[in-house]
């Protein structure tokens, strides 16, 4: 849609059928702030297609850009970028610039280029250009990159300077173009995203420890990100830790990648176990807020704002919130009410493939799940409170930035509240009469 927006004539093609139906219809099969107004207003440049041939014929470029999740110990599954590329290679007409968009381990460029090349006789231009946008905001890091990373062999020049023109109507900020080989670049992608795990590990791991101490961590981060070698927009916000399509797999593939060919990286395997930890750190924590008043585990009726992996995605893949309310279920919970501004819980149940499989293996369970819907959010928050023994925010969504602490107490079977995401003053929230616990903020 961005690429549209900046003047450039474009042909999407799925092999899903359903998402291509939606897209001809001008309805985004995702939620993205702004994905669908910039669909409708660049109809005349955008086709969708199902079709190979009809999407190849008189393309100059063609991008991958499909999933990459995690297979087996943890590695990059290429499944879909190889059949991609052998369908690209059968279907060409002519010379083609193949960049690709998807996150692949080093090598992975070059792979591709072999498989398109056995399917044709036409020669193709193999570029890497990762992306570095970020669910919520997707539109805004595509229109304003901090830089725009092309990787090729040094043959392809002609093809580099093709794609920088591509992108001169959506690189509004004008960022440097960080032109590198077709290995660096895709290693870039894996270093950026591992690195920012790494901060957030590492401000979760520190929160503990502050915890322990009484120092409150969201003082401590602010005060580390005016260090400009740190950073304002540092990855500092403790919490629940991350989740998504993203970093969890792609500290999984790094550390796959390295122990592969026997280059271990011990750093990265203690950010993913912190990360894993969390949950049951938190858990801990809404153990002992309903112990401090005796309410069982097998009794509490629980009430959990937000489902999404981070606000403003319908995206529930690896979301920490999930995951702990499988935790809670095996705990054996009585009740669990959840609310989302947009995940439907229901629609993703009969989806299954995104939830935890131990989630679904237990149907039981699951009847304990039940989505509150109101006119508005806090509506739907008052719903989900009443008679609960705790209130949880897992994934800290606006909608749930001013919650009426003083309304819930009274309908609130017994008012606690674990702030998971820091994002109220401890200190205060007690001060309506709330037990609270949270992940290191005071
Ligand atoms: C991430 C990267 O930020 C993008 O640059 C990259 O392009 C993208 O992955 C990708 O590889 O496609 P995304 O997963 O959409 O983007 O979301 P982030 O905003 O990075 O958040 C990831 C997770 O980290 C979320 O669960 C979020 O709650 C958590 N997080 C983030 C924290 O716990 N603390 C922080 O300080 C920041």
């Amino acid at each position: 849609m961005c690429l549209a927006d900046g003047g450039n004539n474009i042909t999407c093609l799925d092999i899903d059928e359903d998402k291509i139906a939606m897209l001809k219809k001008g309805e985004s099969p995702i939620y993205e702030p702004g994905l669908t107004e910039l669909l409708q207003k660049n109809k005349k440049h955008l086709h969708f297609t199902t079709d190979y041939p009809s999407a190849l014929k008189d393309a100059d470029v063609v991008f991958i850009a499909v999933g990459t999740p995690s297979g087996e110990n943890g590695e990059a599954n290429l499944t879909y970028v190889k059949s991609a590329a052998k369908s690209i290679g059968k279907h060409m007409t002519g010379d083609l610039v193949v960049v690709n968009r998807s996150t692949v381990p080093v090598g992975t460029g070059h792979e591709v280029e072999k498989i398109i090349q056995a399917e044709t006789s036409y020669k193709i231009s193999m570029i890497s250009c990762p992306e570095f946008l970020r669910e919520g905001c997707a539109i805004y890091d595509f229109m304003n990159p901090d830089r725009v990373v092309i990787g090729a062999d040094a043959k392809h020049e002609k093809a580099v300077e093709l794609l920088k023109d591509i992108y001169k109507g959506v690189n509004k900020n004008d960022a440097p173009f960080v032109v590198s080989d077709l290995r660096s670049a895709e290693m870039i992608k894996y270093a950026s995203n591992s690195f920012l795990a790494t901060q957030i590990s590492y401000i979760n791991d520190l929160a503990q420890l502050c915890q322990d101490v009484d120092v409150d961590i969201t003082e401590v981060a602010r005060g580390m990100k005016l260090d400009k070698r740190i950073g304002k927009h540092a990855f500092l916000s403790a919490g629940l830790g991350y989740g998504g399509s993203c970093f969890p797999k792609d500290v999984q593939a790094l550390i796959a990648l390295g122990k592969k060919i026997g280059s271990h990286l011990p750093l990265l395997e203690q950010v993913e176990s912190v990360n894993e930890s969390l949950v049951e750190i938190a858990f801990g924590k809404i153990k002992k807020l309903l112990d401090a008043r005796d309410v069982k585990l097998e009794n509490a009726k629980v009430a959990i704002l937000g489902l999404s992996f981070k606000p403003n995605t319908d995206d529930i893949r690896d979301s920490q919130s999930v995951k702990l309310i499988g935790r809670l279920l095996r705990a054996g919970v009585s009740a669990i009410n959840v609310v989302d501004p947009i995940v439907h819980w229901e629609k993703e149940v009969k989806r299954g493939s995104l939830l935890p499989k131990r989630l679904l293996d237990d149907k039981t369970s699951l009847g304990k799940i039940t989505q509150m819907n109101g006119g508005d959010a806090l509506e739907a928050v008052k719903l989900a409170c009443k008679d609960a023994d705790i209130l949880i925010l897992a994934t800290e969504w606006n909608n749930f930035m001013n919650l009426q602490f003083e309304d819930l107490k009274k309908i609130m079977r017994n008012p606690c509240f674990a702030d998971l995401r820091n994002a109220y003053s401890k200190k205060e929230v007690e001060s309506y009469g709330f037990r609270v616990e949270n992940m290191g903020r005071k």
